[in-house]
């Protein structure tokens, strides 16, 4: 089975030893609790490299005080079990804190100051990290998932970052599921100069075509069933833009109304539908046969604890073939 590597240091010395051997590390970032999806990235680092790094860790950056850190699922035995049985991972890296601890010196005249970066952080590391570096791609973290997360991509972003300097990955896998998470990453990587290609695989989906995520196991009783109203939404605005005649198009709007109202009529709450251009991620107004665009959702169902909601994400693209 694969090593499992828990300090930086020593997983920065394992990937140094076997680049200097000329192997190639492919690298798969993931916060466990493992399924078909992760394990789908895992395959495709293995046609990649010799050696594939998977790391598992729940970014406390890029979950809201008000979002379901301390519930997202934790299943590290489970996880390196999966790992073992899928065969050809070399290390697991399970670091327990990424984030400079909190100097907690008591001094009446620091505290305005440290309220004023808790209003700056506002993620669930801010009480316990005095962390205070961050890396964003900004223009790309505004819209979709941006809107109801402000903060989430910079602490994708940040800790993505932390991870390929600890691991210095020659490529690193990332699912089209996070669509724009993908891109976000893609971008640091180019523009800051890592030495890592950033490869793009497509979403793994259960039979039924609910994209496999680690929340649905949040699901309460009942609720799995309303959220395949977002991949059957989807499918049809693909066989809406399908039907399209050559040089037809259709507006924006007429296909993200029929998401929105596929997936509300299966009783899940929109966050939002948008169809945007699939580099840029900025709203597009028409689509036709002939140009790919990205059409993304997030949905809201009750969760299996008590008052919280569990926040589903999907996406497709559409025309282009
Ligand atoms: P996590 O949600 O665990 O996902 C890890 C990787 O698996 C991501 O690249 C994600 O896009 C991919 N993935 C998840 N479900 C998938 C599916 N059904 N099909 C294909 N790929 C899928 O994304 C994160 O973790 C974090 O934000 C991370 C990048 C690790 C930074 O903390």
């Amino acid at each position: 089975g694969p090593v499992e590597i828990t300090d930086a240091a020593s997983m920065r010395a394992f990937s140094r030893e076997r680049r200097a051997r000329n192997q190639k590390v492919a690298f798969v970032p993931t916060m466990g609790s493992l399924h078909e999806g992760h394990l789908s990235l895992v395959r495709h680092a293995k046609d990649r490299a010799q050696i594939v790094v998977v790391s598992i860790y729940v970014n406390p950056t890029q979950f809201a005080p008000t979002e379901d850190f301390e519930e997202y699922p934790r299943q590290n035995k489970e996880d390196l079990r999966k790992l073992k049985e899928e065969g050809g991972v070399s290390a697991v890296f399970m670091p327990k804190n990424l984030y400079a601890p909190r100097n907690n010196r008591d001094s009446g005249t620091e505290s305005s100051e440290s309220e004023a970066e808790a209003e700056d952080d506002d993620t669930a590391a801010a009480s316990t990290s005095d962390h205070q570096t961050w890396v964003s791609a900004c223009k790309l973290e505004r819209p979709l998932c941006g809107k109801t997360r402000p903060k989430f991509f910079r602490g994708v972003a940040t800790v993505v970052c932390k991870l390929f300097n600890i691991v210095e990955p020659d490529v690193a896998l990332f699912g089209e599921k996070d669509y724009q998470q993908l891109r976000v990453i893609q971008t640091m990587a180019r523009e800051l100069d890592f030495a890592v290609e950033v490869v793009g695989c497509p979403i793994f989906r259960v039979a039924d075509g609910l994209a496999m995520s680690s929340r649905n196991a949040l699901l309460a009783e009942g609720e799995r069933k309303k959220a395949l109203g977002i991949s059957e939404a989807l499918s049809k605005a693909a066989a809406a833009v399908e039907g399209l005649n050559e040089g037809d198009e259709v507006g924006a709007h007429v296909l993200c109304n029929l998401v929105r109202s596929t997936v509300e009529k299966y009783g899940g709450r929109v966050d939002y539908v948008d169809m945007v251009d699939e580099r840029t991620l900025r709203r597009v107004k028409t689509v036709r046969k002939a140009k790919r665009s990205l059409i993304a959702v997030a949905a809201f169902y009750r969760s299996k604890h008590e008052g919280q909601e569990v926040r589903l994400i999907d996406n497709k693209v559409l025309g282009g073939e």
